[in-house]
């Protein structure tokens, strides 16, 4: 294999290339020499993916749009971030062109007080887990809990900025997933045989409350951060505008509920990848720089 390009395999069509998780996939599959093919629907974004990808414009809330990336497609790992309204128009179209889906979903199955909050996310995702089952796909379902990298948008500005951090429900537990860790299961899933029908819900190795997630970033840059609750009312009203009332609702209730119980952990990156699961320090470390950036 070694980054060679393997011409006995048709190409992944990689949705949501450009996100978090998605551009990592594509790394890690052209690493094991798959063929790949990105879906873009800005332009301009095709310009931060590697040279060997071959470049689609594409937008899932237009699903004829989707063909040419699909025709000659073997597999496709589906991203949904888009309004629900053309996902069973799209699921449609994958069955036609493509054997087999990888779709990042979310734990909303899992009976842990965390993920059985109301959530119009899990819903979603529950929709087209169902629509994916009904068009006879051959689907792997990816459930990463709480991204790491969440806490880049969540805590990065007050810690550049050289601030407390002010945050909501300090003491509720997660166990924050390295975005590569995902990326690199979901690759896994898409270039080996064996996980067809396969379910995975995805967890870092370890529980820590918010503050203490935020005492590691500190650690990470050699100073102490302050942390200081800030009451739920409060984070309502300083998102108002910027974050949608509904993922705030989500966010606080599953937090409210994370208090004073260990998160829940499983054993799927190790299990599947042979490696642990990276740690938030690790996480914490390598992404120092983008915590000090401007400051
Ligand atoms: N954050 C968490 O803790 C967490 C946990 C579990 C599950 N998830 C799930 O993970 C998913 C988000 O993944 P991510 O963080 O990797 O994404 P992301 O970084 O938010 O990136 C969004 C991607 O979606 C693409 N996109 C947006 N609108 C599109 C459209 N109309 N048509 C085609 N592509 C479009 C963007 O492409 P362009 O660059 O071309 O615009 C971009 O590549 C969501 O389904 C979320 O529910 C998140």
């Amino acid at each position: 294999m070694g980054g060679m390009n393997r011409t006995d395999i048709p190409p992944v069509l990689v949705t949501g290339a450009t996100g978090r998780v998605g551009r990592v996939v594509i790394d890690q599959l052209l690493d094991a020499g798959v063929p790949v093919r990105a879906l873009t629907h800005r332009s301009e974004a095709a310009a931060t993916l590697p040279a060997k990808v071959e470049v689609f414009t594409g937008d899932l809330t237009m699903p004829e749009s989707l063909d040419p990336a699909l025709i000659g497609a073997g597999a496709v790992f589906l991203v949904w971030t888009a309004p629900p309204q053309t996902a069973a128009a799209v699921v449609e179209r994958l069955a036609a062109h493509v054997r087999r889906v990888v779709f990042l979903s979310s734990p909303h199955q899992t009976p842990h007080p965390f993920f059985q909050q109301p959530n119009p996310m899990a819903v979603l995702h529950a929709d087209i887990e169902r629509l994916i089952a009904a068009a006879g796909l051959e689907s792997t379902i990816i459930r990463p809990g709480m991204l790491a990298s969440n806490s880049l948008a969540w805590w990065a500005p007050a810690i550049r900025a050289g601030e407390v951090v002010r945050w909501p429900y300090g003491a509720a537990e997660t166990a924050p997933v390295d975005d590569r860790d995902v990326a690199a299961v979901a690759a896994r899933t898409l270039y080996q045989d064996g996980y067809a029908g396969g379910d995975y819900v995805l967890t870092g190795p370890e529980s820590l409350t918010q503050a203490a997630q935020v005492g590691l970033i500190g650690h990470a840059l050699g100073r102490r951060i302050a942390f200081e609750e800030m009451t739920p009312e409060e984070f309502r009203s300083l998102s108002e505008g910027t974050v949608p009332s509904s993922v705030v609702d989500m966010l606080l209730a599953a937090w409210s509920a994370a208090v004073g119980q260990p998160a829940y952990v499983t054993t799927a990156v190790a299990d599947i990848l042979g490696t642990a699961p990276r740690t938030f320090r690790q996480w914490a470390a390598d992404h120092a720089a983008t915590f000090t950036e401007g400051s």
